[in-house]
């Protein structure tokens, strides 16, 4: 298929699409945000006066979503490698949370009383070779694993985006050693083609 083509399918499916709609006509930055209310919805996962990291939060709109839940009691540390305009009651770090150096600045700011969630919606950037893909989406993950097991307060629970392939049955089994709760989540907003869903995890154990 034509590239020109390819864009023009993608535009068209982006137009009939209602998530994107819905997010059009509110202040939300993308409709990324149905994904994260719906699976909060069912979850019950954020509430007033928690400390939230979202890792890979820009454009926004989980950032957006999880301030208003959490409130002015509550505190987000958003990180992402691009740029992200800000919000209210939201701190922000460029980097990429895997360099050292990056890592650092977050353990900083988070503090030692610890973070109650970690919330990625983490994708890498696409090659298009799958299995190169799928490799670099799992190293992701067990790095986000690695960050939670430094900042998360025993109890505390991480929300992080999978894609279907190699790599995902060891995650859970992974995270099921390390928390009292694992289920996986395939919010409506997820489009049915995508490989994409959700792994909660909840009740850290140290
Ligand atoms: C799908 S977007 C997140 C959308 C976001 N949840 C929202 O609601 O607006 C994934 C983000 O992950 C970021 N990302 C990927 N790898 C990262 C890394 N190692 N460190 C920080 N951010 C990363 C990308 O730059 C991208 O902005």
């Amino acid at each position: 298929m034509s590239k020109k083509k390819s864009n023009k399918q993608w535009l068209n499916s982006q137009n009939s699409d209602q998530f994107v709609k819905k997010a059009r006509n509110s202040h939300y930055r993308s409709r990324a945000v149905f994904k994260l209310q719906e699976i909060d919805k069912k979850d019950k996962l954020l509430r007033s006066g928690q400390y939230v990291v979202d890792l890979g939060a820009a454009p926004g709109s989980w950032s957006q979503y999880a301030g208003e839940k959490i409130g002015v009691k509550g505190k987000l540390l958003a990180v992402d490698i691009l740029t992200m305009e800000t919000l209210p009651n939201v701190e922000f770090i460029q980097g990429d949370f895997t360099d050292l150096e990056i890592e650092r600045k977050c353990i900083e700011k988070i503090g030692k009383d610890g973070a109650d969630l970690v919330i990625s919606d983490m994708a890498p950037n696409l090659t298009g070779i799958r299995a190169t893909d799928q490799a670099r989406s799992m190293d992701l993950a067990e790095c986000a694993f690695e960050f939670c097991q430094t900042v998360l307060k025993p109890g505390g629970s991480l929300l992080i985006k999978l894609f279907e392939g190699a790599g995902t049955t060891e995650y859970r089994a992974l995270l099921q050693e390390h928390f009292k709760q694992v289920v996986t989540r395939k919010p409506e907003a997820s489009r049915d083609q995508s490989r994409e869903f959700y792994v909660l995890a909840r009740s850290y154990e140290l």
